[in-house]
C-alpha cells in the first residue's frame, strides 16, 4: 500500500528515519514536510514520534491537472458514510469547489467538516498535488509526560517525543530494552508504555529513586532499576537506548574522563547487545570510538536539543 505521511516539521531527517524504520518503507519520497512510501506495514504506525497524521495515497496531479483528476478519480472506491475535503497550503484553490467532484460521483453524498468517515486531503508542494484518504492520526500524548509534569525531574532529561524516536530507529518493535544511563527515566517511560521489558542503570540513588517515582506516575509495572555503573558488565539485552553522561558535575564523575566513560562503556555494550541507540555530546569523535568496537554505525543524526545545545543519535548494529 502506499501511503503519504505528514510529519511534525521539527527534526525532518529524523522524522523520516522513524517512518521508513518503524514501516519497512520502500521507494520513500520526501516533499518538504510529507513523506510517500510503499508498505504492508502498518501495525505499528501509532507509535511514530514525529509524524501527525497518515494516509492512504490517492493519487498525485498537478495545479494544472487538478480538477481533471478529481473528476476522473473513483470516489466510490474509498468512500464511506460521509465526507470532507481538505486543501493544505490552499493556493487559489477552493475546497468547495473541489469537494463537488466527489459530491458528483458518489452515490449518496454527505459533507461532514466536523468528523467525517472519509477525510480526503490535498497537499501542494511547488506545482504538484498529493491526494490522500486520512487512515490514522497519530496522538501519543506526549505533552502529559512532560519533563516539567513528571513527580521527579532531571534538568537533562529528555523529552518524551525525541526518547520515543530514539526507540523507534532501532526497528525493535518489541523485547527487552536497557538504558544503561537511565537517570530520571525520560527514555524508559516511553519504552515502558511500548510494552518493553525495561531495565535502567544509574550511579545516582537520588535519580534512581526519581526514576520509579515517575514510571509508577505512568502506571508502568514491568521495570528494573539497579545502582549501577554502566562501565562495568551489562546484562543481555535486545536493545540499549540511551542518552550519555556529558558533564562532570556531579562529584560521583569527577574521577572519570568522560571519553575513557564512553570507550569503556561501549565495550561492555558490544557484550550486551546487537542494537543500540545512542545520543552523543556533539564534541565527541564516533568514529573513532566506535571503530574500537564490534558495532557498526547504520545512521547518525545531528540535531539541535536545546537551543545552545547539539547532540549526534548514532544508530548502531553488529
Ligand atoms: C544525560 S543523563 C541521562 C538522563 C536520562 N535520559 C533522563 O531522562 O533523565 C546521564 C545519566 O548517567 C548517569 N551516569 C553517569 N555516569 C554513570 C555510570 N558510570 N554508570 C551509570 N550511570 C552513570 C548520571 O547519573 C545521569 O543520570
Amino acid at each position: 500500500m502506499k501511503l503519504i505521511f505528514l510529519l511534525s516539521g521539527e527534526h525532518p531527517k529524523l522524522a523520516k528515519a522513524e517512518a521508513i524504520t518503524i514501516t519497512n518503507g520502500k521507494y520513500p519520497k520526501a516533499h518538504k514536510n510529507l513523506l510517500i512510501l510503499t508498505t504492508n506495514k502498518i501495525k505499528n504506525i501509532n507509535r511514530l514520534a514525529y509524524t501527525k497524521k497518515v494516509y492512504k495515497f490517492l493519487f498525485v496531479s498537478t495545479l494544472k491537472n487538478l480538477e481533471k483528476d478529481m473528476a476522473k478519480f473513483n470516489w466510490n472506491s474509498i468512500y464511506e458514510k460521509d465526507f470532507s475535503l481538505r486543501i493544505h497550503n490552499k493556493k487559489n484553490l477552493q475546497e468547495k469547489e473541489l469537494a463537488g467532484y466527489i459530491w458528483d460521483k458518489v452515490k449518496k453524498p454527505k459533507v461532514n467538516l466536523t468528523n467525517p468517515k472519509t477525510q480526503i486531503e490535498l497537499f501542494i508542494h511547488k506545482k504538484q498535488v498529493f491526494c490522500g484518504l486520512l487512515i490514522n492520526k497519530i496522538n501519543p500524548e506526549f505533552e502529559k509526560r512532560h519533563p516539567k509534569i513528571r513527580p521527579s525531574m532531571h534538568p537533562t532529561t529528555l523529552k518524551p517525543r525525541l526518547a520515543r524516536a530514539m526507540i523507534n530507529l532501532s526497528g525493535k518493535n518489541s523485547g527487552k530494552l536497557l538504558d544503561p544511563f537511565c537517570g530520571t527515566g525520560g527514555i524508559l517511560i516511553e519504552a515502558g508504555l511500548l510494552n518493553y521489558k525495561i531495565t535502567g542503570y544509574d550511579l545516582s540513588h537520588y535519580l534512581l529513586q526519581g526514576c520509579e517515582k515517575n514510571l509508577k506516575h505512568y502506571k508502568i509495572k514491568n521495570y528494573k532499576l539497579k545502582h549501577k555503573d554502566s562501565t562495568t558488565k551489562l546484562e543481555k539485552t535486545n536493545l540499549i537506548v540511551t542518552d550519555l553522561p556529558y558533564g562532570l558535575h556531579s562529584s560521583l564523575f569527577q574521577k572519570n574522563n568522560l571519553k575513557e566513560l564512553y570507550s569503556n562503556f561501549l565495550s561492555r555494550a558490544q557484550d550486551s547487545t546487537d542494537n543500540a541507540i545512542i545520543m552523543f555530546p556533539n564534541k565527541v569523535n564516533i568514529k573513532t570510538l566506535i571503530k574500537k568496537t564490534k558495532f557498526k554505525i547504520r545512521q547518525i543524526f545531528k540535531l539541535r536539543v536545546h537551543r545552545s545545545l547539539t547532540r549526534n543519535i548514532v544508530v548502531l548494529e553488529k
